[in-house]
């Protein structure tokens, strides 16, 4: 596992090339056609980028963001890995694999950011893997207080420096470098090469919206390189007034890290947040719909907390937009919570297969 890139970035993205990153997967994302779903929607035709595919015990759009993060862990030469997310994160599984396979130790620290005593919540889908995976897992007990949860965090990293190790903490609240956000600035890059060689032009593409790292980086991005395609976040964590002012701040934070000054404009931030109630990490009616119609359209595994709510969105809008535009999901993966949310997903199926 290496700490440099290997790859030579265009000037307009600053110094990308020297910020350190450790690959985690090899070569690109595949974009590919809807066609079924496409027919199904009677709208703009569905184009979806693989970011489930990208490796990492099960994958997804974090795997990117963790290549910059890791990429620094190895360079201060750390031995562990700090992380806090909700239970059923794909971000701390990830860390976790991500960790293991550069020879470290993960530590977990888990928020209560969803209210249910379900069993396969608290106990399967992440956490399972988390723990195939050997990672120490703490609790916080709020899932509104980022700042503590950092605060926390710094205290066990504290202890295990204190005990010979070297940590390294992947931040929560905002406020910090936002490095993986950089994973979204490189498939902005990679994304207008694929369009390129596939004669592609996309109109608009959806993306699930919650930190605001993977919405904020292929914005950035796009418009670092001179692309004008839209950039419509999907709103699964806070509603859109919110999620816009957290977009801006990542923004400057990348030009920050970048060194380039950042081309993106408050108007330039596209958010829904119809698809968010009745808040994070519980999904509607619409969701689930979602998650069926992807499965049964395009073979697709999406997830109840972030993707589901994502294509539910992208169904409203390719319906209604001209067969001569392209729209393009990312699947930014989540496929582990599908077996934390199976109650919620069997009542459904078993509600449509009774019409
Ligand atoms: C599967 C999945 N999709 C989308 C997101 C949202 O990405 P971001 O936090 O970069 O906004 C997450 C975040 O955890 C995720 O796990």
């Amino acid at each position: 596992m290496t700490t440099s890139t290997g790859t030579t970035f265009p000037a307009a993205l600053g110094r990308l090339d020297s910020i350190p990153r450790t690959r985690l997967f090899a070569g690109k994302m595949p974009v590919e056609s809807m066609p079924i779903l496409t027919e199904h929607c009677a709208g703009a035709r569905l184009f979806v980028k693989r970011d489930d595919c990208t490796g990492l015990a099960f994958g997804g759009n974090k795997t990117r963001q963790l290549e910059f993060y890791l990429g620094e862990a190895c360079a201060q030469r750390a031995d562990t890995i700090l992380i806090t997310g909700a239970v059923q994160s794909n971000f701390v599984r990830m860390a976790a694999a991500g960790a293991r396979r550069l020879g470290m130790e993960c530590h977990i620290q888990q928020e209560e950011r969803v209210a249910t005593e379900s069993p396969h919540y608290r106990q399967s889908g992440n956490v399972l893997v988390s723990k195939l995976l050997g990672a120490t897992l703490h609790s916080y007990p709020d899932g509104e207080d980022e700042t503590g949860a950092d605060r926390q965090l710094t205290q066990i990293s504290a202890q295990l420096r204190a005990a010979g190790k070297i940590p390294y903490i992947i931040p929560l609240a905002p406020g910090h470098p936002p490095l993986g956000a950089l994973g979204y600035v490189v498939a902005a890059h990679e994304l207008l090469g694929q369009f390129d060689e596939m004669r592609l032009n996309v109109g608009e593409i959806i993306v699930g919206s919650g930190s605001g790292a993977t919405h904020a980086g292929l914005l950035f991005g796009f418009r670092a390189l001179g692309s004008a395609i839209a950039v419509t976040g999907v709103c699964v964590r806070r509603d859109a007034e919110l999620q816009r002012a957290r977009i801006s701040a990542t923004c400057e934070g990348i030009a920050a890290l970048l060194e380039i000054e950042s081309r993106v404009s408050n108007d330039d931030i596209f958010l829904v947040d119809e698809f968010l109630a009745p808040g994070y990490g519980v999904p509607n009616p619409a969701t689930l719909d979602a998650i069926v119609l992807g499965a049964q359209t395009e073979g697709l595994m999406l997830d109840p907390v972030y993707t589901g709510k994502a294509f539910a969105a992208m169904i409203a809008r390719a319906g209604s937009a001209s067969k001569n535009t392209a729209m393009m999901f990312v699947h930014t993966g989540g496929s582990p919570a599908l077996f934390a949310y199976q109650d919620v997903l069997q009542q459904r199926l078993e509600g449509l297969n009774a019409h």
